[in-house]
This record gives C-alpha cells, structure tokens and sequence, in this order.
C-alpha cells in the first residue's frame, strides 16, 4: 500500500502485502469467528452429536469433545484462531466448557454484527461489552452454591455432567465412582489437587465396566525375567536410572586374545562386574528394582536368583510418578545405591490385563499417586473415554479446590440474561445496547441445548425464561422430557468456574476481534527479486508498470 506525498508514492509496506480495514475487516474476522463456534456447536450438551475427524494419513478421531475438534481442525485464519485459543484456555483452566466457550464466543460476535449494522460503534460495543462481562461474574458468584470438599455424592453429580454426552452412558456410575474416588485420593490436606497424580491407563479389550482404579501407580511393564517372583509383597523399592550391565568402554578397544584362558578370564570379569553390581542392588535390601536403562542378561540372571522383582526400560514420567509414590529417590548411580534411597509399597505384582502384562504398584507408602484401566472395544471408544474420564476427573478437582457449583442445563445463562437486561436499562444510552446484546447471546446456551436435542429452541426458550421471571433460578432445560425443570432436583451441576472462565474467555475473545479495524497481512511467499511474483498477472505484486499495491487503499 502506499500514500501520495506531493505526487510522490512512498511504500511503507513489504510487496505482495494485504490489506483490509473498517468494516469489510470486522466483518471478516466476525465470520470467522462465528464459523468456527457453529463447527462445534452441534456437539454441545447431552444429546449433542459427535464429529468424526479425518487428518491427512487418514487417522481417525471421533469426539463430542470441544477442544478436541478444534485442535485437531488444523484452522488458519487469525481471528478464527483466536476462538480456539477461547477452547484451549478453558481446557488448561478448568477442563470442561470448552464447546460452551466458543459457542458464546461466536454468539457474542454475532450480536455484535447487528449492532454494527445499526451503526453503533465497536468500541462502544466493546466497552458495553466489558462492562456486561463483569456484571456476569457478580451475579455468577451471586448464585453460586457453596458445597462441602467431602460431599462424595455431590461430586459424582459434577462428574455425570461433565461426563454427559461422551459415549459413557451405560457405564456412567461406575466410571463417576472412579473419578470421585481418585480425586479424593490425591487431594491434599490444604484443599489443593493436582489431576497430573491421577494417570489414566487406557487398554483396549474388554468392557468399560472392566475399567477400575488402582491405588497406586500402573507401569506398563513385565518383569524381565519369568523367573523372578510375580508378586513381591512388603517391596523394597529401588529406582535406578543407570543401566545394571557391564560397562563397555567409550572408544573401541580391540582385545587380542591368544590364549583360552584369556578368554575365559575375559568373561569371568565381565560376568564379576555384573555381579558386583547386583550385589550392592542386593545389599541395600531391595526387593523390587525399576531401571530406567537396560538390564543385560547376566544381570536378569543374578537379580532372579536373588529373588528380586526387576523391569527395565521404564518412562522417566513413570519413574517420578513411583518415586512420588512410594517414598524412594532416583538414584543415578550405582556407587549411591543404599538402604536410605529405598521406597515402600505393600504389593507390587504383575497382572494380565486385557491380555498383556502390567506391573501394578500398590498401598504405597504415599498413595497421592492413584491410576484409572480404562477398557472399551475398540480404540475409538477408549479414546473417548478417556476424555470424558479427563474432563471429569478435572471438574471434581476444581469443585474440591472452589467449594462452588452452578446449576447446569442452561440455567445460569438464562439467569444471568435476565439480570444483564435489568442492569442495561439502569445503565441506559448506547452501552445499553450493548448490555443487552450482551444478554441474548447467552441464551444462545439453552437455545443450543434445545436444537440439539430436537426440540423447539423458541418454546423451550420462552418457558425457561417465564420460570425465571418468576424467580426459580434453577430451572433449566430437560432434554429427555422437553420441557422446564429444575436443575437442581435433577442433579445437573457443573463447577462454578467453568461457567466465570468461560464467560470472561469469550467476552474477551470477542472484544478483542471486535477491536480489530484493520488487518495487514505480508505475503506468504514474497515474490522473487525483480521477477513476477508467483501468483503471476493476478497477483498483488508489482506487475509491469503500475507501482506495487496501486489497488490498494
Ligand atoms: N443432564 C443434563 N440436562 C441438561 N443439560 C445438561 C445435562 N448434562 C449436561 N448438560 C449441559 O450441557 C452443557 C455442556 O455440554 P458439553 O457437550 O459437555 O459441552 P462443554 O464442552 O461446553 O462442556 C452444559 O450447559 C451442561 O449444563
Ligand atoms: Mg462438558
């Protein structure tokens, strides 16, 4: 692009650059945005659908699950980006309420689009916008409902939402029970929890109602040796990340050996060496050996006879987990190997599950390490399943951390429109406007849930709405039965900050999009010095002798 000065063009931007601003920018990047909430739309709430998404060698993933479909969509344009960035946030924040993000989001935009046509100015809409947001998180806190860390029926409640939808239906109770159990488990005395001590195993085979909790920690591996013991109770545990085998030099050195004896004086130090190694192992009282190197055979050999439990090979994420666990140091080096840097666990076996070989590691000296089997048919079900079993898993942990939930069904979007459209008319003028763009949007939420469930989003709207006017906060929407009711007697709850994250997520996603009036883009493959650029005559280049960007601004 370029300006005239005194008949003079002077070019600020680099050839083959794009250029939109105003209106044509916003509307771009508003339907973009938009696009990418009506992607994901479809799958919101309990009768969702599911999408099935194909990449480029052809691997297969279905899921119901918001960021999921994002991520694995591949999406290009920058405001539609930034929608995503809305699923990932609410992903990394709280786990569940990324389709309920980017819906609003996309809704959001879609409000504001009227109010540009009308000619109300974006930053008024931006600064309406602001405003309704944090109007929101104070009647979102206004009626939230506080719950107690120890309510274990509450939690599986929080779990069921979250795990509504997901192709867990048949085995819902029993899968919540895990969640809640495991939850429970690695919870710290203070209230915190972190979700990364729970591991979540998945095996193919078997029904889902095979899946199940171990108390402990779940290796993915058998012992090397079929002849040492399976089943090791009261185990000394030794974490070794350094390889128990003979030590072969740096440079190669070549051994000139003339005669048998040398031979045979050769391995018998090789095999001393071994020995000597296995020895210490066995001195320091272990019983249990988990090597994050190899174990060569004459090591398998000696650490069998001397009755010890011993995998190799094991994932340093494995080996931190089992030092969390039961207590032991990593110990990197053979010389350091003593009783002190030993762990405790109660039984450590090894199982068959779905056919193969596991080593499960169980009453641990501290059990804030705890692992889920997760089993279905096949390897889309089991994908699936593990995350609805995540979003779960993360949705109790932030109910034990907040001690606050919400109704779910749509309750609190209808609840809150209601209250955002009384603030507008106190607030007046042009914000109002805004404010009460602000308001629709978030019906978009019981709206969706109604489509989605074939029903008549407007009747169904109309009656949550009259039930609310006269004061029942909890009344949401009852997919199965079609009609009002309230959430609460139906046990739908959903963690209070999943509903503060993903309004202030989206709101802030759409402000800024919004804001945007002018959209500069370089070229993504700038032409070649003095040449035509690759586009040819069609391209925004230079061409002939019209001075780069002539049809530009
Ligand atoms: N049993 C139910 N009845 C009505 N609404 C439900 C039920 N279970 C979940 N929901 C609603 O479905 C929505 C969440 O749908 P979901 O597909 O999980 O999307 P998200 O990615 O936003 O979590 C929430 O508004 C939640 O309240
Ligand atoms: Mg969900």
């Amino acid at each position: 692009m370029s300006q005239q000065l005194g008949g003079q063009q002077i070019l600020i931007l680099k050839e083959g650059s794009t250029r939109t601003r105003g209106r044509d920018a916003q509307g771009m990047n508003i339907t973009a945005a938009i696009a990418v909430a009506s992607a994901v739309r479809t799958t919101l709430g309990p009768k969702g659908m599911d999408k099935m998404l194909v990449d480029t060698i052809g691997d297969v993933v279905i899921t119901n699950d918001g960021v999921t479909i994002l991520k694995e969509m591949d999406i290009e344009h920058p405001a539609a980006k930034m929608m995503v960035e809305v699923a990932k946030t609410q992903d990394d924040e709280v786990g569940d309420g990324t389709t309920t993000a980017v819906v609003i989001g996309g809704e959001l935009l879609k409000k504001a689009e009227g109010l540009l046509e009308q000619d109300v100015h974006p930053t008024i809409i931006a600064a309406g916008y602001r405003q309704a947001a944090e109007k929101a998180q104070e009647f979102l806190k206004d009626i939230a409902i506080d719950v107690k860390a120890t309510d274990k029926a509450m939690l599986k409640k929080i779990a069921e939402t979250a795990m509504t939808g997901k192709g867990a239906e048949a085995s819902k109770d029993k899968l919540c029970d895990l969640v809640v159990k495991a939850v429970t488990m690695v919870a710290d005395e203070d209230g915190t929890v972190n979700t990364d001590n729970i591991k979540v195993e998945k095996k193919t085979g078997g029904s889902i109602d095979d899946s199940e909790i171990v108390e402990g920690v779940l290796i993915d591996k058998e012992r090397v040796h079929p002849s040492m013991p399976k089943k090791v109770t009261n185990a000394k545990i030794l974490l070794l990340n350094a390889a128990v085998e003979f030590k072969k030099t740096e440079v190669d050195a070549e051994i000139n050996i003339t005669h048998p004896d040398q031979l045979q004086a050769f391995l018998d130090e090789e095999e001393r060496m071994v020995r000597s190694i296995v020895d210490k192992i066995v001195a320091s009282g272990a019983t249990v050996l988990f090597c994050q190197k190899g174990i060569d055979d004459i090591a398998q050999h000696y650490l069998s006879k001397a009755g010890i439990f011993a995998t190799r090979r094991v994932k340093k994420s494995d080996m931190e987990k089992l030092a969390r666990a039961t207590g032991a140091s990593l110990v990197s080096s053979i010389d350091a190997i003593t009783k002190e840097e030993l762990g405790k666990a109660g039984l450590v076996e090894e199982r068959k599950v779905s056919g193969e070989e596991m080593t499960f590691v169980e009453q641990c000296k501290n059990p804030k390490a705890v692992s889920i089997i997760v089993r279905g048919g096949t390897e889309h079900v089991v994908d699936e399943l593990e995350r609805a079993i995540n979003d779960a898993l993360r949705v109790v942990a932030v109910v034990v951390e907040d001690k606050k939930i919400v109704v779910g069904g749509g309750a609190p979007e209808t609840e809150l429109s209601l209250r955002l459209r009384e603030y507008a008319a106190s607030v007046g003028g042009r914000a109002q406007l805004a404010i009460e763009a602000f308001a629709s949007a978030l019906e978009v939420i019981p709206r969706t849930l109604a489509e989605n469930a074939g029903l008549d989003p407007i009747d169904m709207l109309v009656e949550i709405r009259a039930a609310h006017e006269k004061g029942k906060k909890t009344f949401g929407l009852n997919v199965y039965e079609g009609k009002a009711a309230d959430m609460k007697a139906a046990g739908v709850f959903e963690p209070l900050r999943v509903k503060t994250q993903a309004i202030s997520s989206a709101a802030e996603a759409a402000i800024m999009i919004l804001r945007i009036d002018d959209v500069i883009a370089s070229s993504k493959s700038p032409s070649p010095e003095g040449g035509m650029p690759p586009g040819g005559m069609g391209g925004m280049g230079g061409m002939g002798g019209m001075p780069p960007g002539m049809g530009d601004y």
